[in-house]
């Protein structure tokens, strides 16, 4: 049964001196045998302070590896080999290289879904949580914003005042939402406020009542007085806040809001980890960790 194997996934924990960090996408089964449940930043944040010599972290490898730089010391394993962000993968390391040639000056600004080689020519990282925040913060005034496009606009928008080239990549999890479903859903649940995630299409975002970090979203659902919620990410944060919150209703902006990704870890994967049966243990070459480690380091730093 599913409570047995999370008694032994918690007695395992224990004698292996091991901690499980979950994204808030995991399913609920998952999230229960976590130490940690949270969006992007709060995970890159406890990973530094986790007192395990293990970490598992139950997400996407960018997440892993957001671990290892920040605890090189520590064992660092990625519950499911396969779980990777296709965002993460879209850009290579040698073809940002050559487009910072051509805008000498600027700050580059990579999203946390980034791998971590292309992390070592960026100059800041964000998360979705940071993003604004971080790039106010900087002192640059002109920034090339890579991978997300969408999320790279909804940081443009707020910051006039500063100068910003963005490419054009994105998360195809986010991008099948159209405004077409938001119009829709506002039609179906007139009373529902609209929540979602800054990864989603500018014009979704336009009709927004609210745009935030995973954890933003279910924070703000939490502590706002309304009743009704469209959710525009991934479809996992309706099934939490339907738990968490039973007497408020959630509805999903579409039922395509789905990462696979995301999807691959299992509570079995986490059991596996912690027999040496499964998961990947990330390995980071030195000069990788010190140079790609900088960028996080100043996020943490500027977000406070
Ligand atoms: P958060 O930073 O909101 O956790 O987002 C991570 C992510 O991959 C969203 O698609
Ligand atoms: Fe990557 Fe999008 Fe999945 Fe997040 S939801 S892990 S950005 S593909």
């Amino acid at each position: 049964m599913i409570k047995d194997l999370q008694l032994e996934i918690e007695r395992l924990k224990r004698e292996n001196d091991a901690c499980v960090l979950a994204h808030s996408y995991m399913s609920e089964d998952v999230c229960e045998v976590a130490d940690f449940v949270g969006d992007s930043y709060a995970l890159a944040v406890k990973a530094k302070s986790a007192p395990q010599s293990h970490v598992i972290m139950c997400g996407v490898r960018f997440m892993a590896e957001t671990v290892k730089m920040l605890s090189p010391q520590k064992k660092v394993t990625l519950a499911h080999p396969l779980a990777g962000c296709p965002m993460a993968e879209q850009m290579d390391r040698d073809v940002i290289a050559e487009v910072k040639k051509m805008y000498p000056g600027y700050a580059v600004v990579a999203y946390i879904n980034t791998t971590a080689s292309l992390k070592t020519i960026a100059d800041y990282c964000v998360t979705s949580s940071s993003a604004v925040k971080i790039c106010r913060a900087i002192p640059e005034k002109d920034i090339l914003f890579i991978p997300d496009i969408n999320l790279g606009t909804f940081v443009k928008d707020r910051i006039p005042e500063k100068n910003f080239k963005l490419l054009s990549g994105g998360c195809p999890t986010h991008a099948r939402i159209e405004e077409r479903d938001v119009l829709l859903a506002k039609k179906l649940h007139p009373q529902a406020l609209v929540l979602v995630h800054p990864e989603c299409r500018p014009e979704v975002v336009s009709h927004a009542d609210y745009v935030g970090s995973t954890s933003g979203i279910m924070e703000y659902a939490a502590s706002s007085p309304a009743e009704e919620f469209i959710i525009g990410t991934e479809n996992s944060i309706v099934q939490h806040l339907k738990f968490a919150h039973p007497a408020k209703r959630f509805y999903e902006l579409s039922k395509d809001i789905v990462c696979h990704n995301m999807k691959l870890t299992t509570l079995p994967d986490v059991y596996a980890c912690l027999t040496g049966t499964g998961g990947e243990e990330i390995v980071l070459g030195e000069d990788v960790i010190r140079q790609a480690v900088r960028c996080i380091e100043r996020m943490i730093a500027l977000g406070g």
